[in-house]
């Protein structure tokens, strides 16, 4: 059994490598971020507080890994409340226990989000950070908006790319960092493809 773990900041390219190195070893993947997510959206469809620790541990605790979906729960408002209820350790307490479950399947499996390398996952046989400068950061996210028919300014962008940096990197329970013993990978000038056979270069060195 294998467990890669990658973190890094929003909008580094992380999902898109975690999926393709899943896909490339034959591993299951689960995008962290989603069940942070999931928690945010059963709250606001609910109409429930964001600032209630108790309620939104026991909706944690109720997230059913099998049925997350990226394009349900892409919207930005549901990311800014995800950012707003990690950092409550007990709502922590309650995803990690299933993103650990989750990590023991066979053959292997990839965890991508903020703290799999020094929280969920720390004795991952690899672990990789995935970084880029928050201008190309928000340049991507910016490029995204406008690409799926959406509007945006590119000031507003990187501000919220700033914020949510802030916060995840600025909490006390499970900061955004790497990992002693993590790989960096920085993609600010590099596209998908360069970055993905930069990440099996290390992960073969690693699992041989
Ligand atoms: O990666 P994504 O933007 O979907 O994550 C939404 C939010 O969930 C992040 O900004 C972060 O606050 C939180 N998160 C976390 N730990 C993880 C994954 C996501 O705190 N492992």
């Amino acid at each position: 059994m294998t467990t890669i773990a990658i973190d890094g900041p929003a909008a580094a390219g992380k999902g898109t490598l975690s999926r393709q190195i899943a896909d490339a070893y034959g591993f299951h993947h689960l995008d962290t971020g989603l069940t942070y997510r999931a928690v945010a959206k059963a709250l606001l469809d609910a109409a429930l507080p964001l600032d209630d620790e108790t309620i939104a541990t026991k909706v944690a605790g109720e997230i059913d890994l099998s049925g997350l979906d990226r394009s349900v729960l892409a919207a930005h408002a549901i990311g800014e409340a995800a950012s707003k209820i990690a950092v409550m350790p007990d709502v922590r307490r309650a995803l990690v226990e299933a993103q650990r479950a989750f990590s023991r399947k066979t053959p292997g499996t990839v965890l991508d989000g903020r703290d799999i390398g020094t929280v969920v996952c720390p004795d991952a046989e690899v672990k990789l950070y995935v970084t880029a400068s928050p201008e190309v950061r928000a340049g991507r996210r910016h490029q995204e908006i406008i690409a799926n028919g959406g509007k945006a300014d590119f000031a507003t962008v990187l501000a919220d790319i700033a914020r949510r940096d802030a916060r995840d990197m600025g909490r006390a329970d499970s900061p955004l960092r790497p990992a002693e013993d993590a790989h960096l990978i920085d993609t600010s000038t590099m596209g998908i493809e360069a970055a993905f056979q930069a990440a099996r270069a290390i992960i073969d060195a690693a699992l041989k």
